[in-house]
């Protein structure tokens, strides 16, 4: 993201993949700075526990919802922060279906994006 397409603070930013490494400290620096962020995540790799500590911020809402089906997160959106991937090199064998179908699919939350990053 550029900083011209970066959303400012107190923008409602969707963050998918949010239980995994990238998405959740993603989140983390995204609510201290002010934003409000609605995380969503299928947990086909991710942890439940891995939000524990984001649900503990009113300003954070979860959506337990396949990335790639083309669902719409309800609500304006300043950003889109599309992390939810496998990633590991294992999940490259494991996984080459599922890689591909979310990196390719245009991706939850754009229907109801003001702008995207
Ligand atoms: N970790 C790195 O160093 C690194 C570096 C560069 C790029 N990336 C990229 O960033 C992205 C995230 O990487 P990561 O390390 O956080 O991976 P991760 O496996 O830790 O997290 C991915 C998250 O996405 C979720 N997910 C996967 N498919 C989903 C789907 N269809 N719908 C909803 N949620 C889904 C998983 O459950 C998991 O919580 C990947 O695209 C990866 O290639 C990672």
């Amino acid at each position: 993201m550029t900083e011209s397409t970066r959303p400012e603070s107190g923008s409602r930013v969707l963050v998918t993949g949010v239980a995994g490494m990238l998405g959740s400290h993603v989140a983390e620096v995204l609510l201290a700075r002010g934003d409000r962020v609605v995380g969503l995540d299928n947990f086909l790799t991710g942890r439940r526990a891995t939000i524990d500590r984001l649900r503990l911020d009113a300003r954070f809402e979860f959506v337990e919802a396949d990335a790639a089906d083309g669902s719409t997160v309800s609500g304006d959106l300043d950003g889109v922060l599309h992390l939810a991937s496998p990633a590991s090199p294992l999940h490259f064998r494991t996984m080459p279906l599922e890689i591909l179908r979310v990196g390719q699919r245009r991706h939850v939350g754009h229907a109801g994006a003001r702008r995207t990053a």
